[in-house]
């Protein structure tokens, strides 16, 4: 793997996303010495890896205004078809990325890897360099925490490592996010998991500040000079839209709740769980959690979840995934009379109106991709684990969730203490198939018309830069069952 250049225009890379059946976004920065340059770059796409067979091209002007970001909606492409492209300006080339158009009509086989949560200074990135290192995806799941708002030191301290994030402080201002995506993007392994494979991303709450909502977070703070959240948020996503290859929707308000096609095969909703989202209730405020007028996705993404849902299952298409962001399951047992606020658990009234459309609709064959937690979970997806549900049969299941680690926070369960909750919550919820609160790594999503598999791979070590992993779990669940079994 080639070292990324630490001088010169493209010391950032290239990255591709959003990847339809004849598009897909090409992304790259330059970094100009003069701030008020405006510059020129040339781009190209071809079939080939020489880049020969140039099937599509341009100039696009990389300016201040942008950050010197530089993002092209690249088409028309042919379906399911490999594609390399690079950019170039100044006479000089950038990288060369290799991407992949999503297929149409019948599909075999779709392989996808699911990651969330680099923390720069808590450690390498090496997760993201395992799924660099798979040539066959079909594109890469990132559920959120694409970066950490926080000062050095605050949750992960980068100095022995040589990892300390610029700028020196919390990011706050449009400013401090761009100086922080561009520290996180002169990572070796995060430049080549990009350089190898188109993502499909969307943010958490660490992308703009920790426990956010639609009107504030947990952790901004006016009172220390922090500002409006308004101002915060709109600077936060802007950065995100500049640095990450996502398709800018049109109009106003951001909204990331898109959907992808795969063929016959998947259809994939990418949720926004974050943004939109009410207040956390506090955790002793039952009667809040289970109101139902209190939201994660928002009215209009709501409706527009069961649309796609119904549409999708109606039109015969085999699976269908949610990519989004804290976990769904329940995970409150009964005798435990305080939920976890941060996940659906903390809208219960939401959560519901999602489990009986999939019961009226009937929508089946779906798998929820999570993350957020820090830990590997595996569900059987039921409203109650306790009533009208069998963990041996898997009857009453309606769906399955996936939760994916972090590629480097540190784990839920390393703590004294904490620890002694897994064993636990294994005994107490009976539609949990995987528990791992310790280690980092990411997900493999492997789907044919009769299963989806799913396994974790987990890496060592994130105190070292390797490319050792081991397979520490694997699920599969046959189509028309709803529930996980071992593989
Ligand atoms: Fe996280």
């Amino acid at each position: 793997m080639p070292a990324p250049a630490d001088a010169g225009l493209f010391r950032h890379g290239v990255a591709s996303g959003d990847p339809l059946a004849d598009r897909v976004i090409l992304w790259t920065r330059v970094t100009p010495a003069d701030p008020r340059a405006v510059i020129d770059v040339d781009w190209r796409i071809a079939a080939d890896p020489a880049l020969g067979q140039v099937v599509a091209g341009g100039t696009v002007q990389a300016r201040a205004a942008r950050d010197f970001t530089v993002k092209v909606d690249a088409g028309p492409l042919r379906p399911d078809r490999r594609y390399y492209y690079a950019f170039g300006a100044r006479g000089e080339r950038s990288p060369i990325g290799r991407t992949k158009t999503l297929p149409e009509g019948p599909t075999a086989r779709v392989r996808l890897a699911s990651v969330c949560c680099s923390n720069y200074p808590a450690g390498f990135f090496n997760p993201y360099r395992g799924v660099a290192n798979r040539a066959d995806l079909d594109a890469v799941l990132h559920v959120g925490d694409y970066i950490y708002e926080f000062q050095n030191g605050v949750y992960g301290d980068g100095s022995g490592l040589l990892r300390i994030p610029e700028p020196r402080k919390e990011a706050v201002t449009l400013s401090d996010y761009r100086i922080r995506y561009a520290t996180y993007r002169s990572d070796p392994d995060l430049q080549e998991v990009h350089r190898v494979h188109p993502f499909i991303a969307v943010w958490d709450d660490h992308e703009v500040t920790n426990d956010g909502w639609a009107g504030g977070a947990a952790n901004h703070n006016p009172e220390r000079g922090e500002g409006d959240w308004a101002v915060r948020q709109a600077a936060a996503y802007q950065a995100y839209l500049e640095w990450m290859p996502i398709r800018e929707a049109a109009g106003a308000g951001i909204h990331l709740y898109r959907s992808f096609r795969f063929g016959t095969l998947v259809d994939l909703l990418m949720l926004d769980t974050r943004g939109v989202r009410d207040r956390q209730a506090p955790g002793k405020d039952l009667a809040a959690i289970a109101d139902p007028r209190r939201t994660l996705l928002g009215a209009p993404q709501e409706g527009w979840l069961f649309d796609e849902l119904r549409a999708s299952q109606r039109a015969g298409t085999a699976w269908r995934m949610l990519g989004q962001q804290v976990m769904f399951s329940r995970v409150t047992p009964p005798q435990w009379p305080v939920p976890y606020p941060d996940t659906w658990d903390g809208y219960q009234g939401a959560r519901d109106r999602v489990l009986d459309f999939l019961a009226a609709e009937r929508v089946r064959d779906l798998a929820i991709v999570s993350g957020d937690l820090h830990s590997s979970w595996a569900f059987d997806v039921t409203r109650n684990p306790w009533d009208g549900y069998q963990a041996s049969t898997g009857a009453g299941a309606l769906a399955v969730e996936l939760l994916t680690p972090a590629v480097s926070s540190p784990p839920l369960f390393v703590n004294p203490g904490a620890r002694e909750m897994a064993p636990l919550l294994r005994a107490a919820l009976p539609h949990l198939k995987l528990l791992d609160g310790e280690r980092r790594g990411y997900v493999l999503i492997d789907v044919t018309a009769e299963r989806l598999l799913a396994e974790w791979y987990f890496v060592p070590t994130v105190q070292e830069r390797t490319a050792e992993e081991t397979r520490g779990a694997a699920f599969v669940c046959e189509r028309g069952s709803s529930r996980l079994v071992t593989a």
